[in-house]
């Protein structure tokens, strides 16, 4: 039976002051739970958002980080400084950064295995255009993504990550997948595992669904077969998010 997990993604939002403060807010309103539940934050916001989390389950994580562990890398984040800062979990490959950054396949794979190497778990993101969907291509197109991100990692190494679907045309759109278009690709996601590792390590590994996820569409999407929980944008900015951890009660 695979745990669930609702992890916040911020992205550039909060400063060190005001990630206390969410933090503070949030923290009793999300402890109660079954469910693994993590804060990835700004890199400026880790040392504070690990120190207002001490003596809690919450996992920090950050959402970039570098391949390389030190050097001339002007303005970069390395994988040991994040373990050092206490960060457990790190996303890699998110569509902005694809986007805005010029994140390839191949980058993604070199930062997965990286961050392997000083047990982060990654978080994984792939997903789609609209114009891909509408193309037909979604399902091939994860699977190049997906069988990218996974090159050269070994199965044990494999089970421990964490994969984020997260169609482009759902993010910060209010638009959100419905829960058969989510459940369909993520299906897809875990039948390339199931190829690429066997039975035992698909059945084991965590796909989120990511999107316009909010109170009101979590429980039917967080219950569909292969969608272990949700990567939350703008609504883990608010108290709402505790409702979208808390789902099973909404
Ligand atoms: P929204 O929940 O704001 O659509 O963002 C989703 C996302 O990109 C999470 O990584």
């Amino acid at each position: 039976m695979r745990k669930k997990m609702v992890a916040g993604n911020w992205k550039m939002n909060m400063t060190p002051r005001e990630t206390v403060e969410l933090i503070r807010t949030l923290k009793p309103m999300v402890s109660d739970t079954d469910v693994d539940v993590v804060f990835c934050v700004p890199a400026i916001d880790i040392v504070p958002a690990v120190e207002a989390l001490k003596d809690s389950d919450i996992g920090i994580g950050a959402e970039n980080m570098f391949y390389e562990e030190k050097g001339a890398y002007t303005g970069e984040v390395s994988p040991n400084m994040l373990a050092d800062a206490g960060v457990s979990y790190v996303i890699v490959g998110h569509s902005e950064r694809r986007q805005y950054f010029n994140e390839t396949d191949e980058i993604v794979n070199k930062k997965v295995r990286k961050a392997i190497e000083h047990e982060l778990t990654p978080i994984i993101c792939c997903g789609e255009t609209l114009e891909q969907r509408e193309q037909g291509v979604t399902l091939d197109l994860i699977k190049k993504q997906i069988v990218g991100a996974f090159m050269h990692v070994s199965p044990e190494n494999a089970v421990k990550c964490i994969i984020a679907y997260e169609p482009i045309w759902a993010i910060g759109t209010g638009r959100v997948a419905s829960s058969a278009q989510a459940q369909e690709v993520c299906q897809g996601i875990r039948t390339t595992i199931r190829n690429i590792y066997g039975s035992v390590i698909a059945e084991q590994i965590r796909i989120l669904y990511g999107g316009s996820v909010n109170a009101g569409n979590a429980k039917e999407l967080f219950t569909e077969e292969d969608i272990d929980g949700g990567l939350v944008g703008g609504a883990s900015l608010k108290p709402e998010f505790a409702k979208i951890v808390n789902y099973k009660k909404l």
